[in-house]
């Protein structure tokens, strides 16, 4: 197993590489190569990791690439750099499995919701992930399968590139227990124009829900959170949210603000990823507001990636990965997921590294 801190969500994103694959690039805000001069392309070089032995392992013949600081543009505050995560040939996990083909074609990553303690993303691979106070995260996951979309947004009409981010099988959304009527054929990823279903990605802050599914959603959240059991009055939204509640009516639980529990239902009806106010709620906090806002975003209607694939119908944003644990195991084509590990009394800044590292 190798280990690799993160530093929060907000300043390393996760992009997939792909056509440009020797070229850095910008999942916000792309790239105009004809602008830039003295553009660094692929180098090569070794990089070294701790491993499950508390030392380094060494990665010879590392590919990756550097840029002027002017392509953080659009990016996180604080950002200095992406790192590839996806199906591409020269992703992180692709290039160490390559060099270590006997350890398990899987990675783990777990985001910190802290801009000084980071995250970890661990390589190679199933557990244990030990947290403290000595928690085995690899024990807390529940699995659903990994979905491929033939068409990447590469692919051109008559040469379809398979995709290569994370999909996974959303079949419906429950808020405090309660089933969101949605629209099935959003929900399935289209073949034909590679639009819908749903998508893990950190490039986007917050959750995005196609337009008919946000609705719905909205809908349902306003009316649990306004039930007795929470007794919610919603009050002036700050952009970009649109559901904001006084954060002093809000009561406090260990896995944060006391609000409906929002169910992304999976494959199976007892597959469930919850989503507890921790990662829902947005708080925030200035001049003379103090706030609790919805942390789901509207993405509007039939959205292309390209001119000519279409978008998926939801994409699980960063803030609702947050201090939750993810595996992605390529190799058995699943995911691993914990729903949020403040539960089990941790967060993604308590990984324990084996030994000191020397
Ligand atoms: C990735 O590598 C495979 C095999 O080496 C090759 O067939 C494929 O074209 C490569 N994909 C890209 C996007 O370069
Ligand atoms: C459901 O979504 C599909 C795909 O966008 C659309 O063609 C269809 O009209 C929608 N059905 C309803 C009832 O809104
Ligand atoms: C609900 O909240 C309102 C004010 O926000 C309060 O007047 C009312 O008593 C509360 N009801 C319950 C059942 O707690």
């Amino acid at each position: 197993m190798l280990a690799w801190t993160f530093a929060t969500v907000h300043r390393v994103q996760i992009a997939v590489i792909t056509r440009f694959l020797f070229l850095p690039d910008n999942p916000i805000k792309p790239i105009d190569y004809r602008k830039v001069n003295g553009l660094n392309t692929a180098l090569i070089d070794p990089f070294a990791l701790p491993n499950a032995q508390g030392s380094l392992t060494l990665i010879n013949n590392f590919i990756f690439s550097c840029a002027r600081t002017g392509f953080l543009k659009g990016l996180a505050k604080g950002i200095t750099g992406l790192a590839a995560l996806g199906r591409s040939n020269i992703s992180i996990p692709v290039q160490i499995n390559k060099v270590f083909p006997s350890t398990p074609n899987c990675f783990a990553i777990c985001l910190s919701r802290s801009i000084s303690q980071p995250g970890v993303a661990l390589f190679g691979s199933r557990g244990p992930y030990n947290f403290l106070p000595g928690i085995d995260l690899s024990k807390s996951l529940v699995y659903t399968p990994l979905l491929l979309n033939p068409l990447g947004k590469d692919s051109e009409p008559d040469k379809p590139i398979l995709s290569s981010e994370y999909h996974i099988g959303l079949t419906s959304i429950k808020v405090n227990g309660k089933m969101v009527a949605l629209n099935n054929s959003l929900l399935a990823i289209n073949g034909e124009k590679g639009s819908g279903g749903t998508k893990i990605s950190t490039v986007v802050p917050y959750t995005k829900l196609e337009s008919s599914i946000y609705k719905a959603f909205i809908l349902a959240f306003l009316k649990e959170a306004a039930s007795s059991a929470f007794n919610l009055t919603t009050t002036k939204p700050v952009k970009p949210f649109a559901v904001c509640y006084p954060a002093s009516a809000v009561k406090n639980t260990q896995v944060g603000p006391a609000v409906p529990i929002i169910d992304l239902v999976l494959d199976r009806q007892d597959v469930v990823w919850k989503i507890f106010g921790s990662n829902s709620m947005v708080r925030i906090t200035k001049k003379s507001v103090d706030l609790w806002c919805l942390g789901f975003l509207d993405a509007g209607v039939n959205q292309m990636v390209s001119s000519w694939v279409g978008a998926p119908s939801i994409v699980i944003g960063g803030y609702q990965l947050e201090d939750n644990m993810l595996q992605f195991d390529l190799q058995s084509k699943k995911l691993g997921f914990s729903s949020s590990i403040l539960s089990k009394g941790t967060d993604c800044a308590k990984f324990k590294f084996p030994t000191k590292i020397v």
